[in-house]
């Protein structure tokens, strides 16, 4: 197997002027050779801009380094030669690679991997992707996790790491037991059918059962105090009343779920059921892939919170403040952060983050972490820190196999917003009921498809596939292509456009590269796959290094997190192609030969777009 790095030109001439440089200046043998693609095609395909920083650090005139690193460059079969001329502005040193050597990297690189061997030391990485609350509908806030983190975990699967997803699903604590208290009451009054219960009906449910538990304390005093009449104080007294009973039923609704009642149970498992479902769904729909498999629930963590903690105070870490538990976290190696980890409240309940502190414990102890990633919404940010930090400092975090704490990552993503750069709502000011958005996205995308095959009929089930395929690739792309840590406006007519940046654009170009490759004849097509790659026309080439620059840029979106940059990768490479084939006769080339390189580069392309849509959870189609 060839080295990943000699697939990647810019790692190749690195290699030559690091060694050109250590030959020049052996005192700064360490120099960055900062090997970059070039911004001027007609200079060169790549430059190197190492003579200015290490003019400083030398105190020599750049246009000198750049000289000495010239005298000393052996590129022999990689790069035309570099002369004087080479060197432009203060020392920028222009290169460009040998006709030759573009083939055969891109002969290497059209391997079944691309590019992308299984890495060598794969690591387990958990990704916290999903977070639903049992009991409410899931809205347009629920879209971000859910498609960010099912495009990282794609993209450490496809390099090789052991990935592990959790829908670290809301289902345990009081706001659960409150309706969970209410359903009962109801079903047994023989008010509601638990049965044919659905998500909308659980949403109001828990709307109604915070509004019964609303003790209006303050309403009372406020009533006495400003002597109102006997009859606003019976009111008000018997709303506190009712307030306090139905509290007091969820507070043992509560010690019951934790006991296993059987009664309030199978009503508690009732919701999660019709939760799950309906969150299930709408994973499968948006070619997320989490599963039931994945659902690590807060209640799954309940039972360990009280030993857990326990042993945070008997070994001294977690310690008393005003009643409640907490653990420290000034110290920098815990995160220097200013607000403790409250890990049990005054009145002896545990809260989100004593079982986000028991979810690490188990992710690296358990499944045997190595990283964590956490893709939730920005907000959460100090929280997510503090477990983290609380977790290095009981040693949960470090890895046993390793002795290694496991690596945390927040990667965080801004909101969803409307037209008027506001969180993004229905017209009436509620949330968007995420199947509904999901829907409409689809129907406008089949109205879009159907207006641009205009005269062309296609079948009506075929073209329901299609927008189908179409409109969750426009939502997943619209979520993706943008710095994630950004807020974004939320608009159906850009991200269905056909045109630019967008996920209906990359399917389309994807389509009409595999129906150049299908109009080929049959021996062609055959020998396609092997031809030798001749690249002479200025198309050819700058589809040829954009195409190298794949592994390079899927590994990049493994470090940082950031999908959008393999999105703008795909557009480019789309575009290059789009360039390509403008300027290149393909199935009319003069030669066989010259024929069967530009198929063989149509192919490449529609594999690397293909590979790379595949790792962003976009669905692809053959025809549209
Ligand atoms: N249920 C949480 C919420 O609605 C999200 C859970 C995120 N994951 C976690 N490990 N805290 O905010």
């Amino acid at each position: 197997m060839p080295e990943p790095a000699s697939f990647d030109p810019v790692a190749v001439l690195a290699e030559r002027f690091r060694a050109a440089i250590a030959r020049a200046f052996p005192e700064a043998a360490d120099a960055d050779p900062m090997i970059t693609a070039s911004r001027q095609a007609n200079l060169g395909d790549f430059q190197s801009n190492a003579a200015m920083p290490l003019a400083k650090r030398l105190g020599k005139k750049p246009r000198e380094i750049a000289e000495a690193i010239v005298r000393n460059a052996d590129l022999g079969d990689v790069a035309e030669p570099l002369t004087k001329d080479s060197i432009a502005g203060p020392g920028f040193i222009n290169l460009r690679l040998r006709a030759d050597t573009l083939g055969a990297l891109l002969s290497r690189l059209d391997s079944p991997d691309l590019g992308l061997p299984p890495v060598e030391h794969p690591q387990t990485v958990v990704v916290d992707l999903m977070g639903v609350n049992l009991a409410k509908q899931m809205h347009v806030g629920h879209l971000r996790s859910p498609i960010i983190g099912d495009a990282l975990a794609r993209t450490l699967e496809r390099l090789g790491h052991r990935v592990i997803r959790q829908n670290h699903v809301g289902d345990w604590g009081l706001p659960i037991a409150m309706v969970t208290a209410r359903l009962r009451r109801l079903a047994a009054a023989g008010t509601i059918d638990l049965s044919r219960i659905t998500l909308d009906d659980l949403d109001r449910a828990y709307a109604a059962a915070q509004a019964e538990c609303k003790r209006d304390l303050e309403g009372l005093a406020a009533a006495r105090r400003f002597g109102q009449g006997p009859k606003a104080l019976a009111e008000l007294e018997e709303q506190v009343m009712g307030a306090e009973a139905a509290f007091a039923e969820a507070r043992q609704t509560l010690v019951k779920l934790q006991a296993h009642d059987p009664e309030t149970f199978a009503v508690w498992q009732r919701i999660a059921d019709v939760t799950m479902q309906v969150c299930l769904a709408t994973c499968e729909r948006l070619h997320v892939n989490v599963t039931a498999e994945h659902s690590a629930g807060e209640s799954s963590y309940a039972a360990e919170l009280a030993p857990m903690v326990a042993d945070l105070v008997s070994r001294g870490i977690a310690e008393e403040s005003e009643g409640a538990l907490v653990v420290r976290l000034e110290d920098p190696a815990y995160g220097g952060i200013k607000e403790p980890c409250i890990v049990r409240k005054t009145d002896g309940g545990f809260l989100y983050a004593t079982t986000d502190v028991a979810a690490i414990r188990r992710r690296v102890q358990k499944l045997g972490a190595d990283r964590l990633i956490y893709v939730i919404d920005a907000r959460q940010n100090l929280h997510l820190r503090q477990v983290y930090g609380a977790s290095l400092r009981a040693g949960y975090a470090i890895n046993p196999r390793s002795g290694k704490p496991a690596e945390f990552q927040h990667a965080a993503f801004g909101m969803i917003l409307g037209d008027d750069g506001r969180p993004f709502k229905t017209r009436t000011g509620d949330n968007v009921k995420l199947a509904d958005l999901l829907e409409e996205t689809v129907e406008r995308a089949e109205r879009a498809v159907a207006q641009r095959a205009g005269e062309r009929e296609i079948p009506a089930s075929e073209r329901r596939a299609i927008a189908e395929a179409v409109g969750i690739a426009a939502i997943k792309h619209a979520d993706l292509c943008n710095d994630r840590i950004k807020d974004y406006v939320f608009s159906f007519d850009r991200m269905l456009a056909f045109e630019g940046n967008t996920g209906p654009y990359l399917l389309y170009a994807l389509v009409r590269i595999r129906s150049i490759f299908r109009n080929a004849d049959a021996a062609s097509q055959a020998a396609a796959p092997a031809a030798t790659l001749a690249l002479r026309e200025a198309g050819e080439k700058s589809l040829g290094l954009a195409l190298l620059r794949y592994p390079a840029v899927v590994r990049s979106v493994g470090e940082s997190l950031e999908p959008h940059r393999l999105v703008q990768y795909l557009f480019d490479l789309a575009s290059a192609f789009s360039a390509f084939y403008d300027a290149c006769p393909v199935l009319k080339a003069e030669t066989e030969a010259l024929r069967q390189s530009r198929l063989r580069l149509c192919h490449l392309t529609a594999r690397v777009l293909a590979d790379g849509l595949g790792i962003l959870g976009i669905p692809t189609l053959e025809r549209m």
